[in-house]
């Protein structure tokens, strides 16, 4: 990986910032602008409605970005990938449409962020499911924990909040032994390294484009072909249905019938750039990158922060959570600004895990494939400077 070549693409890093707020947003390469503004300038028209060559083009365009994303998560059919917001709405897309009822149980690991929390809790007030938690990596209690009622499993792959990763493959080959469907939260895992959906058989998956090189306002919700089939509509409206009465409608086919209204169109097909972009640089090599870079902080840093996740920086991939005494977390977070080098403070959406075990929050650094072994030594050098004042 020729890192000086491919920091070309992202412009903003010649302005001499230290970016490490990947696991929140990561930077966009020229190509997925480019793309982006290849549709403004040249075929700005809507998918699925007009005959004109404008909008065959835009139909073009987004089903390619959609054969991207399939590649990219090794999805059986291209139909599997549904276009939402982010994240958060493709979790809330499964947890309206999946047919729970009262009394069914949701089994959610105990570090979620909010986006895969707060769906759960509203329709446990809304219709009266039961929520139950294992902890987060633990499979024995995991095991303990998924009772016959559970009809869902939704769980993160890697925790946002320390970098850490569960093996959702043993937790899906245990759930559907015992007929339960899969969720997976991969949003912090599929930028970082290869998330196969056929290989963790997830039944569903959610990721966020804008953490992977794509824009804000783009994500997609994976799933299985049969398991999409039983969904019923979450956002409806125009583009989801093929005919319309005053009192009923014919559903389109998936996955249109769950991508409501005009869609994000340069968004979708900036996103499939930025796949293209991933698949090219390789996701091994990706992973590889940040662990070094984690590597030298962590051997600068260990023994005088305290690191959630543990010292270990293999069991982190790209993010270093941390605590200094005497220090709160924001603090440190400003200070380092004010060095150039961008990181963020505080819960990070998991307000639930920090409350629960009584931590005031951390400060997270979080790499992506283009920061470099300079940078990760002027962190720590920085950090290291904070200690002292601490003092
Ligand atoms: N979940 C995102 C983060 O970790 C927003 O920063």
């Amino acid at each position: 990986m020729n890192i000086e070549k491919i920091r070309k693409d992202f412009e903003i890093l010649s302005k001499g910032i230290i970016y490490f707020d990947n696991a929140c947003m990561s930077l966009k390469p020229n190509q997925v602008i480019d793309k982006m503004n290849e549709y403004y300038k040249e075929y700005p028209g809507c998918a699925g409605r007009s005959e004109h060559s404008i909008g065959k083009r835009v139909e073009e365009e987004v089903s390619r970005a959609r054969r991207q994303i399939s590649r990219f998560l090794n999805a059986k059919k291209e139909s599997e990938i549904i276009f939402t917001k982010n994240t958060t709405e493709s979790i809330n897309l499964v947890a309206n449409s999946f047919g729970l009822k009262k009394n069914d149980a949701v089994l959610l690991s105990d570090k979620e962020h909010n986006s895969n929390l707060i769906p759960w809790i509203n329709l446990s007030k809304k219709i009266g499911i039961r929520l139950k938690f294992f902890e987060f990596g633990n499979i024995k209690d995991f095991e303990k924990k998924l009772s016959s009622d559970v009809k869902l499993v939704s769980a993160v792959q890697t925790s946002n909040l320390d970098g850490t990763s569960q093996d959702i493959k043993e937790i899906s080959g245990i759930a559907h032994r015992k007929n339960a469907k899969v969720l997976v939260d991969a949003a912090q895992s599929a930028p970082h390294k290869e998330v196969d959906v056929r290989k963790i058989d997830a039944d569903f998956l959610a990721c966020s484009g804008h953490k992977m090189l794509g824009p804000s306002g783009t994500g997609v919700l994976y799933g299985k072909y049969e398991e999409l089939s039983k969904l019923s509509q979450f956002i409806s409206g125009g583009d989801t249905v093929k005919d319309s009465s005053y009192d009923s409608f014919v559903v389109e086919d998936i996955p249109e019938r769950f991508e409501a209204g005009l869609q994000n169109y340069a968004g979708i097909i900036g996103f499939g750039e930025a796949a293209r972009y991933l698949e090219k640089i390789g996701m091994s090599s990706i992973q590889k990158q940040e662990l070094k870079l984690n590597k030298i902080i962590t051997e600068n840093l260990k023994g005088k922060v305290s690191i959630l996740g543990g010292n270990d920086h293999n069991s982190r991939q790209g993010i270093f959570s941390f605590n200094i005494k005497g220090i709160d977390a924001k603090e440190v977070a400003g200070i380092l600004n004010s060095s150039g080098i961008m990181i963020r403070a505080g819960f990070h959406c998991c307000h639930s895990w920090f409350n629960a075990n009584k931590i005031n929050g951390s400060a997270r650094a979080s790499l992506y494939f283009y920061n470099t072994e300079e940078e990760a030594g002027k962190f720590a050098e920085e950090v290291s400077k904070i200690i002292k004042l601490a003092k």
